[in-house]
């Protein structure tokens, strides 16, 4: 099965998260892309739909959603998106679409966070996949000097910038060990304005689509074995 039929397959299976009247958030991505056209049909039973970046915005909108700010009272029921690397604590890298600012606001603002990736994305130590991390862009030479201390090799990314005008670092290299304290480490650079670790936040369940089909993994639970 090609990596995309997996994508489709786990989009599929998270529908059974969209309860009746839900508050939900919606990160970016082509896996995500396939759980707005799975959950188009689904419109009526959500309540208010949040983006994690504006390509996501305007997919939702030529699916027939109206598309909200996150609501002034309370928070998100669920968020649901995508990663570019998990582990077996659900720590996550993202941000290999660019919009990971927006997807950690809208992680931490939900009560639940369900991510969704294909087996591919599974690692036993973060790393592998270069770590974006947003910057202001005058801050480029000093963040980067900062990065190559932590041991990694920052590359700019070309002719990109993210919904909030900002530019990305992507850093190639690093082994992520203790994903918690880098993220806090790295999140102390000045010009830094967040970083694709997901770990302070960490995903709550897992859904992964292999060969076999969709496994489901719930932190909580795997907490207590
Ligand atoms: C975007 C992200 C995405 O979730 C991540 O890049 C995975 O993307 P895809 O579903 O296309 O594999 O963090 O900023």
């Amino acid at each position: 099965m090609d990596q995309a039929e997996k994508k489709r397959r786990v989009a599929r299976a998270v529908a059974e998260f969209i309860e009746p009247g839900i508050r939900l958030g919606v990160g970016t991505g082509s896996t995500v892309n396939f759980l707005i056209d799975e959950i188009a049909p689904l419109r009526d039973r959500i309540s208010h739909i949040v983006a994690s970046s504006r390509a996501t915005e305007e997919r939702l909108r030529a699916a027939g959603f109206e598309v909200s700010d996150l609501p002034p009272t309370g928070d998100l029921d669920l968020y649901i998106d995508g990663a570019d690397e998990a582990n077996k604590h659900f720590h996550l890298i993202k941000g290999g679409g660019g919009a990971l600012t927006r997807e950690k606001v809208l992680a931490a603002a939900a009560r639940r966070f369900v991510c969704i990736i294909d087996d591919s994305k599974w690692v036993a130590v973060l790393g592998r996949f270069p770590l974006p991390v947003e910057i202001i862009p005058m801050a480029q030479a000093y963040v980067s000097r900062q990065l190559v201390r932590s041991r990694g090799q920052p590359i700019l990314r070309k002719d990109f910038l993210t919904d909030n005008g900002n530019a990305i670092l992507d850093v190639h290299n690093l082994v992520i060990t203790n994903p918690p304290e880098m993220e806090t480490r790295l999140n102390q650079i000045p010009g830094v304005v967040s970083v694709g670790i997901f770990a302070q936040r960490p995903a709550d369940v897992i859904m992964i689509a292999g060969n076999s089909g969709v496994r489901r993994m719930d932190r909580n639970l795997s907490a207590r074995t």
